[in-house]
């Protein structure tokens, strides 16, 4: 998605989409990958294996006092005002020997040489939304969308949440039509044939706020999605308002990750029964515990600043004169070791980190008794590897 981030019918000129599409469209490569999540499972080790981006005050607890804004010295976005976290799970192929091996990552359509991570995306409402003006994430924010331990979408069809994390199955010929989420290409599930241009995966965070708590018990309940009929791009949102629970409407907040699944499409590696290969790093072959978390971590008014500016919402961060632009050499240098001893990648595993058998569901996925997976933290950190 470059100039026509998600906009399927007829995206002719960069105006147009700039009239019709506002957002803020940047990327940032991964900071560390390991076994943390500063939200889910504060001080701890946390049961499934994570790929982080964002600024380097990333921690095994990440303290909503600090401002973490000021804290990092470095961060892998490309504005580097953006000290924010993003993490989600990661995705292995599973061989028919049973062993698994992390599906690295490629950077997406126009967003430079990042290594690995995702493209971050803050986007304004539009019409027929009635109130389109945004309020900028506070200080000390948080969220997270999706279930890890989900095997099946119970929702409808019509439900807001129902399209909030998906997968686009490239089938070699370009980005695909249609907006993320409710495209052709688009499922709610693991796609059940090979993507012969690689996956996609997206993920819409909600961006109705209850305008008073930070964060939740569950980090998903002071926020919602917009309500209502999806506009004419399928999506509800974008132009569709927020619930009365949940009356201030934030940035919504969009993320897509690409992975090079392509090198697994040889012959003679997609399982024998004509199922598919690839599980999210909690042990779901089904897709349908993708998740995702957000830790607010804007220097000052930038985000502000930036979302005010209309250069800035082209989807171009060279456009951007209300930020600082880091080149890739600089997102790309700014790392994490990991501090969780166990090997993640680079090579064929046994299982997966932690204790995340295959879980296919349909029931929600249980938590394994008496792991005995790594669950402390060294001193003597390992670097993460390169992609
Ligand atoms: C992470 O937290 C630990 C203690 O919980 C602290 O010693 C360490 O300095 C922190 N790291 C960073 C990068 O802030
Ligand atoms: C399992 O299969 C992979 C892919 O073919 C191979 O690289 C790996 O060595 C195999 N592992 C074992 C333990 O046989
Ligand atoms: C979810 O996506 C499907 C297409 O896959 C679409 O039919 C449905 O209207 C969408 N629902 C919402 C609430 O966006
Ligand atoms: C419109 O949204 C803004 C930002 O969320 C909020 O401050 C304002 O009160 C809203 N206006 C109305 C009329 O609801």
């Amino acid at each position: 998605m470059l100039f026509k981030p998600l906009l399927l019918f007829s995206a002719t000129s960069i105006a147009v989409v700039t009239a019709q599409f506002e957002t803020l469209r940047f990327p940032c490569s991964q900071l560390v990958t390991e076994r943390l999540d500063p939200l889910v499972t504060p001080g701890q080790v946390s049961p499934h294996l994570h790929q982080i981006i964002g600024g380097n005050a990333f921690n095994i607890t990440m303290d909503p006092a600090i401002d973490i804004g000021a804290t990092s010295t470095c961060t892998t976005c490309r504005f580097k005002e953006d000290k924010s976290n993003y993490w989600t799970m990661v995705m292995y192929f599973k061989a028919r020997n049973g062993s698994f091996i992390r599906v690295p990552q490629r950077a997406n359509d126009g967003t430079g040489s990042p290594n690995g991570g995702m493209t971050i995306y803050y986007i304004r409402p539009r019409p027929p939304a009635k109130n389109l003006s945004v309020t900028i994430f506070p200080k000390g924010f948080r969220m997270r969308v999706g279930n890890p331990m989900l095997r099946n979408v119970g929702w409808a069809l019509t439900h807001p949440s129902v399209n909030q994390t998906t997968f686009r199955c490239w089938d070699g010929t370009g980005i695909g039509p249609g907006t993320p989420g409710v495209g052709a290409l688009d499922t709610r599930w693991f796609p059940k044939g090979p993507c012969r241009g690689g996956m996609r995966t997206q993920i819409y965070f909600p961006s109705c706020w209850d305008g008073v708590h930070l964060d939740s018990a569950d980090h998903e309940s002071h926020m919602a999605h917009p309500i209502g009929t999806p506009g004419p791009e399928g999506s509800l949102m974008f132009g569709t308002d927020c619930p009365t629970s949940h009356p201030v409407r934030t940035p919504l907040l969009f993320t897509e990750t690409v992975w090079d699944t392509n090198r697994f499409n040889g012959a003679g590696m997609w399982p024998e029964d004509g199922s598919q290969p690839f599980v999210w790093s909690m042990g779901d072959p089904t897709g349908y515990g993708h998740h995702g978390d957000y830790v607010f971590g804007w220097e000052g008014d930038s985000l502000k600043r930036a979302m005010e500016s209309q250069r800035c919402m082209t989807s171009l961060p060279a456009n951007c004169d209300a930020l600082t632009i880091q080149t890739d050499a600089e997102i790309n240098k700014c790392m994490l070791q990991t501090v969780v001893p166990e090997v993640t990648e680079g090579q064929y595993l046994n299982k997966l980190p932690g204790c995340n058998p295959i879980q296919s569901g349909p029931e929600p996925a249980t938590a394994i008794p008496n792991c005995d997976a790594a669950s402390t933290t060294v001193s003597t950190p390992r670097p993460t590897p390169q992609l």
